[in-house]
């Protein structure tokens, strides 16, 4: 029997940090989200009969948030790590990605992980790049709230490198609506995204098998082209 309880009970409410094109941004008309984490969470609940509800959030409040259970779940481009696997469940993994380094076009000094000691870094706070920055020796390292405004600051020449996710990096630079800066070396690391639960959730097998199906029958497929095709 239908009711309000019952609905309520299949509403997931999903956290995400929506500055992450392509994978979460705000959609250009509307107050609506778009990007390829919020395509493939709207996939998911379809499959799992799960009726998702985005919440935006902060990227370090992400985690505190699925802690406290104000969320139930949470797709935000996020690195499975075993320090966050302590206090979260993750999902399969749904993404490999993993660190680029930025600089601006006519930088010639930066060209690895070695050579970013004693330069001045942007990072979006609470990530793997800000992690992995701060075990440069001698780095000045500026945080942001977004990917966006690290590479924003580097593009004004405040900072000499940012190390970010390579996939955002690439689409920031593809999209050109951020000139003036290439990738160099090797990518820093190799990353896996999946979605965070509190720890314990019900959730996991459900999001899990929905992901195993979308794998399967083609629509992962279909959204990665969407985001990721040329
Ligand atoms: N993959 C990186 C991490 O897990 C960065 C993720 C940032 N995501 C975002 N939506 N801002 O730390």
């Amino acid at each position: 029997l239908p009711n309000q309880a019952q609905e309520a009970a299949t509403t997931l409410r999903v956290a995400t940090e929506p500055t992450f094109p392509p994978f979460e941004m705000k959609a250009e008309s509307g107050e609506g989200l778009t990007g390829f984490d919020v395509d493939l969470m709207r996939a998911i609940g379809k499959e799992a009969g799960l009726n998702i509800q985005f919440i935006s959030l902060p990227f370090d409040g992400i985690i505190p948030a699925l802690q406290s259970q104000t969320v139930d779940a949470a797709i935000s481009g996020m690195t499975i790590t075993a320090e966050r696997a302590q206090t979260v469940d993750f999902s399969r993994p749904y993404f490999k990605a993993g660190l680029a380094i930025a600089v601006r076009e006519n930088e010639e000094e930066i060209q690895s992980f070695e050579d970013l000691a004693n330069q001045k870094i942007a990072v979006q706070i609470g990530t793997t790049g800000a992690r992995e920055t701060a075990k440069i020796p001698g780095v000045e390292i500026s945080t942001f709230d977004s990917a966006s405004l690290a590479l924003q600051e580097l593009v004004n020449g405040k900072v000499n490198a940012v190390v970010n996710d390579a996939p955002v990096t690439l689409y920031a630079i593809k999209q050109a609506n951020l000139r003036g800066i290439k990738i160099v070396g090797e990518l820093v690391t190799e990353e896996y995204y999946g979605i965070a639960f509190p720890k314990n959730s019900p959730n996991v097998a459900k999001i899990n098998t929905a992901l195993a199906t979308l794998l399967e029958n083609g629509t992962y497929d279909s959204i990665y082209q969407t985001w990721f095709a040329g």
